[in-house]
């Protein structure tokens, strides 16, 4: 046979996978092929694949198919390098084999070489059965890839069908997932293991769809509906960031708030005690539409995200009142401590808004780790060394003030509004603690404490003590804060900050 048509034949039995009945298969449940996917998610015609021909060692059946369950390559997204594996399903229901973990690695290999994003979008049943240790041997290949890149490159998982067992490690080392609702889910054991052992009767989607994952065990950082939204999104979420831990985010063209900055004052409730949307406040301040937000339904007390003031990228963790008065607890710690570190280990300023009452009290937060998790949060802004820029709106109470970006734990630039209450705590706890003595004392107690709060009130619960020692930079109008922080992220763009030499720190796991 012509030698060029041989590989052509070669190359289309190839793309076939698993063959046209399992392709079916694959479309019946709602899901793409692993080449389509590539397709929608690559820049047209920019797939350039390695590995095509490579073949399982251990076979069944005598049965061999090209690429052994999944594809592998680079290519482009908006113009930039990606490198990425895409599980076949169709071929032994993209089960890793030695071979298909080798292919990943590769690829992992020639990302931290050269400097760009790994996506994985994974649709696998796990070790591939037949060959036994050996696909162990190549996940902890891949683990050990995914651990040694952490930091070095972005890594983005797509969890597009089943990805179980010990197969989970691997999206989780990564720093993001995305699932997609009803076809997708993780678990460590599935279904049938936790009947067995603990007698709970429990469908895959419930234990580990994404769903439970987004709003239960935080796994999973953004969902969406079908495939395409979320292969869009993988799109999108790359705007944001950097290729590598050495390069900038990219800069995009500059568009007005969707909200003008007067309208922060009608945002603002009158009273103190009343909720308001965080997201709103966001809206009069960022690029339109430019609110990628991350966590969405974990922990709503706290509201983290990618942005862009006046085209720049910026991490946005903000405090959310209108969910528990935006208390810190241990979710929402961890919640901000995780992006918190994503946007340092790849250059991007933080900007912070702080509404918070303090920490959530309770024994549950207690016997859970409030104290540990909580300084996660702590810890992980005062290790950052990109811009950090801090806005207070309202509350900033107690150990919840010190441990939101803070100018003590190495925040840039941080502003107060004029109706800022940076305390140690509320005026209620705080005049019922001072003035214990005298309010029992008197003929008339409850007005007695009221005059004290309103006291306290007028004495600490505002931005001026703050001011007056420096720990605030500036007190400013709530339509100024736009371009305030467009001015220090521009005042800022060159900040250098060393970390002292260290092998790495011990972060309160
Ligand atoms: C080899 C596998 C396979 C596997 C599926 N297949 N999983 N082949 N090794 N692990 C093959 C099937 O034989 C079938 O081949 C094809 O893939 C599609 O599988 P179906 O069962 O027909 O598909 P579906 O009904 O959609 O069910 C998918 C599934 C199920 C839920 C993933 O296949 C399943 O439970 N598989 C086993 C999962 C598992 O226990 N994996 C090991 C986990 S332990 P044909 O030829 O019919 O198309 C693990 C450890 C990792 O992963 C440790 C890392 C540290």
């Amino acid at each position: 046979m012509n030698k060029q048509k041989d590989l052509q034949q070669r190359k289309e039995i190839a793309k076939l996978g698993g063959g046209e009945e399992r392709i079916e298969k694959q479309h019946a449940k709602g899901k793409l092929t692993a080449r389509e996917r590539i397709e929608v998610l690559l820049d047209k015609g920019s797939f350039e694949e390695i590995g095509m021909f490579v073949e399982a060692r251990t076979r069944q059946n005598n049965q061999s198919f090209y690429g052994d369950g999944v594809v592998t390559g680079f290519g482009k997204i908006q113009g930039r390098l990606v490198y990425i594996f895409s599980q076949d399903f169709t071929v032994f229901g993209g089960s890793l084999s030695e071979t298909h973990a080798e292919k990943i690695c590769k690829i992992m290999d020639l990302a931290m070489q050269n400097g760009a994003p790994v996506i994985g979008l994974n649709d696998s049943g796990g070790a591939r059965i037949q060959d036994g240790v050996k696909s162990l041997g190549g996940y902890a290949d891949i683990f050990y890839r995914n651990t040694r890149a952490s930091g070095v490159v972005p890594q983005i998982s797509a969890v597009l069908g089943p990805c179980a067992g010990g197969a989970v490690y691997s999206p989780a080392i990564t720093d993001f997932i995305f699932m997609v609702e009803k076809t997708s889910y993780m678990f460590v054991t599935g279904p049938n293991v936790v009947k067995t052992v603990t007698h709970e009767e429990v469908t895959s989607e419930e234990l580990g769809g994404a769903q439970s994952h987004a709003s239960k065990s935080g796994v999973t950082h953004c969902t969406f509906a079908d495939e395409i939204k979320a292969l869009r999104g993988i799109q999108q979420l790359l705007a944001y960031i950097p290729q590598n831990c050495e390069d900038n985010p990219p800069l995009v063209e500059a568009c007005e708030p969707a909200l003008s900055g007067e309208s922060l004052q009608d945002i603002m409730p009158s009273s103190a005690s009343q909720p308001y949307d965080m997201r709103e406040l966001l809206y009069a301040i960022i690029d339109e539409n430019s609110f990628f937000e991350i966590h969405k339904d974990y922990a709503e007390n706290i509201l983290v995200g990618f942005a862009r003031i006046e085209g720049r990228s910026v991490g946005i963790v903000a405090n959310q009142p209108a969910v528990l008065a935006g208390v810190l607890d241990i979710e929402s710690s961890r919640k901000g401590a995780r992006f918190v570190r994503f946007c340092d280990s790849f250059n991007i300023p933080l900007v912070t808004l702080v509404d918070v009452p303090g920490f959530l009290p309770g024994t549950d937060q207690e016997w859970n780790g409030i104290i540990s998790n909580g300084a996660k949060l702590l810890y992980a802004y005062a290790e950052a060394t990109v811009p950090k820029i801090t806005i207070i709106t309202r509350k900033a109470y107690g150990g919840a003030y010190d441990v939101m970006s803070s100018k003590h734990i190495g925040g840039d630039l941080n502003y107060a509004w004029p109706d800022a209450e940076i305390a140690v705590m509320g005026p209620q706890g705080a005049a019922e603690i001072i003035y214990k003595h005298e309010i029992k004392q008197s003929d008339d107690p409850e007005a007695m404490l009221q005059e004290k709060v309103a006291a306290y009130r007028d004495e600490f619960m505002n931005p001026y003590k703050a001011a007056s020692r420096g720990f605030i930079d500036a007190v400013i109008l709530p339509e100024e804060t736009r371009a305030k922080i467009a001015r220090g992220l521009d005042m800022l763009s060159q900040k250098v900050d060393n970390l002292p030499r260290k092998k790495h720190g011990n972060i309160p796991l």
